[in-house]
């Protein structure tokens, strides 16, 4: 008996020896090809099966946007994230969905309007991509002209300033890289590409992207403490005024897809959803490391908002002795994992 598992125990060494050796071969030989070919981990990142504290899995039992056709696998997001970091995406191989969606920036760019792979600008500020599931209704964009995600993801691929493809030109460029056949068989078990594959694989990656590990969150478990400040900003975001933020900004995913009242920041160039001056807001969380905010990015950042913007901004003006306590609050929603966790980094270095 002991003689045979000393046996199997040697088998299993080797086997993990050999592994490891060939997994390190691997990776080099990709490293070579960093430009142009993904480097992936030998076995896919979890993205499916995450646990998430009462707190977050409440929400999302509530709100999850997920279609019963398009829960999110391990392959499926891989594929999704090999796509979302991809320049070959765009007609001239320059941009890919993270140039306008960066990592760093909460998933949303740092400029007042984007540019696209031929240089030109963008007619919104880029949002952040964070939370996206949490958002009930599914509607897309700041004036939620896009139904769900899925068809959302499509359309930057196909913008003329954006991302300047078709479909059917990216299906064929995208058949003919060695290394999406395998991925796209892994993910949807054949290795044909079309774009409702596409459009599956890069929606599964963005909702897996999910903040529920910043110092809130581990208030809410009862594993810190709000200093002084920061929980009498709660408080106000809770309560202070009419319509309070809590009433447009719903924790713990600090959004809501049905907006309490018509708002937006005014502009006589853009009236949002329907000509209404109403815009979706996405999620508050990570606010604090995101710049140019708003629909058309002229708030410079949550400083600026809170120090009294000129003009005011209806509803988001707060007294000067309450915007410190709000902006101590706000800054504990930051989850610094979502720029650090490799699952969600960028496949092509
Ligand atoms: C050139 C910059 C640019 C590129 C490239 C780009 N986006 Fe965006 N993205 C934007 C802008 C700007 C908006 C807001 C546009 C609007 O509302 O009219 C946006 C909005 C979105 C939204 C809506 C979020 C919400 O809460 O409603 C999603 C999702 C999204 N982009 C995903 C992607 C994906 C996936 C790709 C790659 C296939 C991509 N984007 C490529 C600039 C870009
Ligand atoms: C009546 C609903 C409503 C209330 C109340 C409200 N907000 Fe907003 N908020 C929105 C909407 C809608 C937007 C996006 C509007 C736009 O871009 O024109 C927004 C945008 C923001 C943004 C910028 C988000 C981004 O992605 O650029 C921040 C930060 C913010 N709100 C914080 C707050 C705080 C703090 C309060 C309380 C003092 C508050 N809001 C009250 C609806 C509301």
């Amino acid at each position: 008996m002991q003689t045979k598992s000393i046996f199997v125990g040697t088998i299993i060494g080797a086997l993990t020896c050999c592994l490891s050796f060939c997994s390190k071969k691997n990776t080099s030989t990709a490293t070579a090809n960093s430009a142009t070919e993904p480097v992936l981990p030998a076995t896919a990142y979890n993205y499916s099966n995450v646990s998430f504290p009462a707190h977050i899995a409440a929400s999302l039992a509530l709100n999850d946007n997920t279609p019963a056709g398009n829960v999110i696998t391990d392959a499926g997001a891989t594929l999704g994230r090999v796509l979302f970091y991809d320049k070959k995406l765009s007609a001239n191989n320059t941009i890919s969905c993270s140039s306008c969606h960066r990592p760093e920036q909460a998933f949303d760019d740092s400029a007042t309007l984007s540019k696209g792979f031929a240089g030109g600008l963008t007619a919104r500020n880029s949002m952040t991509l964070l939370n996206l599931r949490f958002y009930k209704s599914g509607k897309m964009f700041w004036d939620e002209r896009a139904p769900s995600l899925e068809s959302q993801v499509l359309q930057p691929i196909q913008n003329s300033t954006e991302m300047g493809m078709t479909m059917a030109a990216l299906e064929t460029k995208l058949a003919g890289l060695n290394y999406y056949p395998p991925l796209f068989e892994k993910a949807f078990g054949s290795t044909g590409i079309d774009s409702t594959k596409i459009a599956r694989a890069l929606s599964q990656f963005l909702r897996s992207m999910v903040t529920y590990q910043s110092k809130y969150d581990k208030v809410k478990q009862g594993q810190a403490n709000f200093t002084p400040d920061e929980a009498q900003g709660e408080q106000l975001f809770l309560t202070a005024g009419a319509v309070t933020c809590a009433g447009c900004h719903a924790p713990p995913m600090f959004l809501t897809s049905e907006p309490a009242a018509p708002f937006a920041l005014r502009d006589v160039n853009d009236r949002g959803i329907a000509n209404e001056d109403r815009f979706k807001s996405g999620s508050l969380r990570n606010i604090a490391v995101r710049s140019k905010l708003f629909h058309n990015g002229s708030i410079a950042n949550l400083q600026a908002m809170l120090g009294g913007a000129t003009p005011p901004i209806p509803n988001h003006t707060v007294l000067p002795q309450d915007a410190p306590k709000l902006l101590a609050f706000l800054q504990t929603l930051t989850d610094q994992t979502l720029q650090t966790d490799p699952k969600f980094s960028n496949p092509f270095k």
